[in-house]
């Protein structure tokens, strides 16, 4: 057996769980109608068959109907949930996984105007920041009734032959209850953390005169909140000894801090250039004040983490939750002994900033994660090997050569770079993202292993690439920033790549025209901002930096709002001119004929980028498809045969910034469902 702490068996009860890899409850709005449907059982099941010990299901399981979910979350308040959680349930468990489901009433932290149009009701009247709903504070049938809805929920999660449930309590009613912040009320329920928790245990007992004292019930709670007025340390550590000494829980599933705000959200899961594993050490100060079965996630990143993390005794179970939605078939790599292959979570935090914003969590690392069924992860060997050639070795050149390599292709990747990455390599310059540039690292050590040649320092034409006799050519080039949007002027800006290149000098009073509303647009403007410059970002829209999520934008604007950048929305630059040293800036409006100006000594215009496709165009007549995809085929998962020259000599495709501006995802995937079948 492994000596690998990592590796061990954790007895919880009479439950054995096999190792000490856990996915904590995370919700990423795949439900159709309330319900864990097929699309939502292979995402499970794909990480069930690849080694992790439990899988929490759900995230915010909603128990009652006052408590609509604001991103498609399971409705366990339905009958019908039991069906559909059986078939997970099962199907996870036909590969020893334990299955486990996070139950809540969301109390203020939903909104009144989803589902029911039912009042949202929490223990005071003060509003979440996030939401923005004004509660109804609770009375005493409301309370009465979603005590029942819990148990009632509890007892369905038993029929589905789950091995246990956990309930929320950070930023939902339960906690809201705790927290002196958020409960007024009189009487049993309000005023000494007595009454604040009993709550929790009047829950508590329902469900366990519901499902018995076998089944396992834990809770998942903020031990801090970090915030003045709030639940301090002190107050935290006595709630664990309590849920302890209540002998009605059977484990702790620690957080700190508190999510009413998109900053404090960020801090209880950090992003990218974050610190590594923040709460670690005050999980493993509640372990050790509780000596009871204590479960915690928050960036543990990498196994090495993870391992510490059982090695020292800190946790019972390390929930690595972002880490599995890259790469599901990280115990099954530690056993193979490749944990060098795991691909890494680079923090980007595209997932969970999709749940509200894009409609479901996706990985801007993985596309086939929550695409299991129709993007399965592993990679098909082709029946017949053929030769492809790339152009360009940026994430979609990359991730083409790679999936074309692990097909058993002959592939050939020319860069004129003398290192891989495009794009992301100027994004990995900034500290704070520099995670980024694992993007390209576990793509180029793939493509290595793998056998892919590169040709790196090649300005590839379109005579070099026929001179390799292709059957396939990828065109993976990507794109320039574009900034000639002007009236006037387009002489006197820079790009925001200019800025984060280094090839222009940063002036000391800037305007950032961002009508991109990207990420290269905040970047340039820290990078400003840390040079000592006055920096304004300004943007036509009605937000700024529209295309970066909420959590994303956090650490960005801490920066920036430290450093007094001003942000200016609704105003779009028209012009620029020459004014002695300096430039003026000329600036109208969507909304009237309304003019300023602006004295500055340097602007910058971010505009996206054009695509770099001279090679394209000047291959397309030669190719059998001449460029075209059968996007019929593309989305079925179906191989391309467009055939509209006969006499051509190649297949040829265009993939990521090469096409259209769009993201690092949208290049991937691109490359990922083409070369998938080719
Ligand atoms: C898409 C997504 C949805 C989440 N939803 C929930 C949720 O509903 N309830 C919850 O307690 N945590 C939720 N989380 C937080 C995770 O359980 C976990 O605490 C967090 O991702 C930090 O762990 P990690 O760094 O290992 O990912 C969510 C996370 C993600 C990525
Ligand atoms: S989107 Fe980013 S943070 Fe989320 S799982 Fe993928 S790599 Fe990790």
């Amino acid at each position: 057996m492994s000596s690998d702490p990592l590796l061990q068996p954790y007895q919880l009860k009479h439950l054995t769980l096999k190792n000490r890899l856990m996915i904590t409850s995370h919700e990423p709005a795949y439900p159709e109608d309330g319900m864990p449907k097929d699309r939502y059982r292979a995402y499970h099941v794909e990480r069930a068959r690849e080694g992790v010990a439990l899988t929490m299901t759900a995230g915010s399981a909603s128990v009652a109907r006052d408590s609509p979910p604001v991103f498609n979350n399971i409705l366990a308040w339905k009958d019908e949930v039991v069906g559909w959680m059986k078939e997970l349930t099962d199907a996870c468990h036909e590969h020893d996984c334990a299955v486990m489901i996070q139950l809540t009433h969301l109390g203020r932290r939903t909104r009144w105007d989803k589902a029911d149009w039912l009042p949202v009701v929490s223990s005071s009247h003060e509003r979440e920041a996030s939401h923005k709903a004004f509660p109804k504070k609770a009375e005493d049938w409301d309370i009465a009734r979603i005590i029942e809805d819990y148990a009632d929920a509890a007892e369905r999660m038993k029929a589905a032959g789950l091995d246990g449930i956990e309930l929320q309590a950070y930023g939902h009613l339960m906690d809201q209850f705790w927290s002196p912040l958020t409960n007024d009320l009189d009487g049993p329920y309000g005023g000494s953390l007595e009454n604040r928790l009993r709550f929790t245990f009047d829950t508590l007992k329902a469900i366990r005169a519901r499902v018995g004292d076998e089944f396992i019930v834990g809770v998942r709670y903020t031990g801090d909140e970090d915030l003045p007025g709030g639940i301090t340390r002190e107050e935290g550590l006595e709630i664990s000894q309590r849920l302890k000494d209540s002998g009605m829980v059977d484990f702790l599933n620690v957080v700190k801090g508190h999510i009413d705000t998109d900053a404090g959200l960020t801090d209880v899961i950090p992003v990218q250039g974050m610190r590594s594993a923040p709460h670690l050490d005050f999980a493993g100060e509640i372990r050790a004040a509780t000596k009871f079965p204590t479960f915690h996630a928050a960036k543990i990143q990498d196994v090495a983490t993870a391992r510490h993390a059982i090695a020292e005794g800190k946790l019972d179970m390390v929930g690595m939750t972002r880490a599995h939605m890259a790469d599901p078939h990280i115990v099954a790599k530690i056993m193979r002994g490749e944990e060098e292959r795991i691909r890494p979570c680079v923090g980007a935090n595209y997932c969970l900033d999709r749940i509200y914003q894009g409609g479901m969590a996706l990985c801007l690392h993985n596309p086939s994660t929550g695409r299991e069924l129709e993007v399965p992860h592993e990679i098909a060997k082709a029946d017949a090997s053929r030769r492809v050639v790339i152009v360009g070795a940026g994430p979609a050149g990359l991730e083409a050569a790679r999936v074309a390599a692990e097909r058993g292709h002959e592939v050939i990747v020319h860069e004129a770079a003398n290192d891989p990455g495009g794009q992301v390599r100027l994004t990995a310059q900034s500290k704070r993202r520099h995670e980024m540039i694992q993007l390209i690292q576990w793509r180029f050590a793939e493509c290595e292993r793998l056998g892919v040649s590169f040709r790196f320092n090649s300005y590839a034409d379109a005579d070099t690439i026929r001179a390799e006799q292709p059957d396939v050519v990828v065109i993976a080039t990507g794109g320039l920033p574009h900034t000639e949007v002007l009236d006037a002027g387009d002489d006197l800006v820079v790009s925001s790549w200019d800025i984060l290149s280094g090839d222009a000098r940063p002036g000391s009073n800037v305007l950032i025209y961002d009508d991109a509303g990207d990420y290269a647009a905040l970047q340039a403007a820290e990078t400003l901002a840390a040079s000592g410059a006055k920096v304004e970002v300004m943007t036509r829209d009605r937000n700024f930096s529209s295309e970066v999520m909420a959590m994303s934008l956090t650490p960005s604007l801490r920066e920036l709002q430290a450093r007094d950048v001003t942000f200016t929305v609704l105003w779009k630059l028209t012009g620029v001119a020459k004014d002695g040293n300096g430039l003026v800036a000329s600036v109208g409006s969507d909304y009237g004929a309304f003019t300023r100006e602006r004295q500055v000594d340097q602007v910058v215009v971010n505009h996206g980028t054009r695509p770099l496709d001279d090679i394209y165009f000047d291959m397309r007549e030669d190719a059998t498809n001449q460029g075209e995809v059968d996007y019929e085929a593309l989305i079925a998962g179906q191989p391309q045969t467009v055939t509209r020259n006969p006499c051509g000599a190649f297949q040829l495709f265009r993939i990521g910034d090469a096409v259209a501006a769009r993201n690092t995802h949208a290049a991937i995937y691109d490359a990922l469902r083409l070369m998938r079948t080719v």
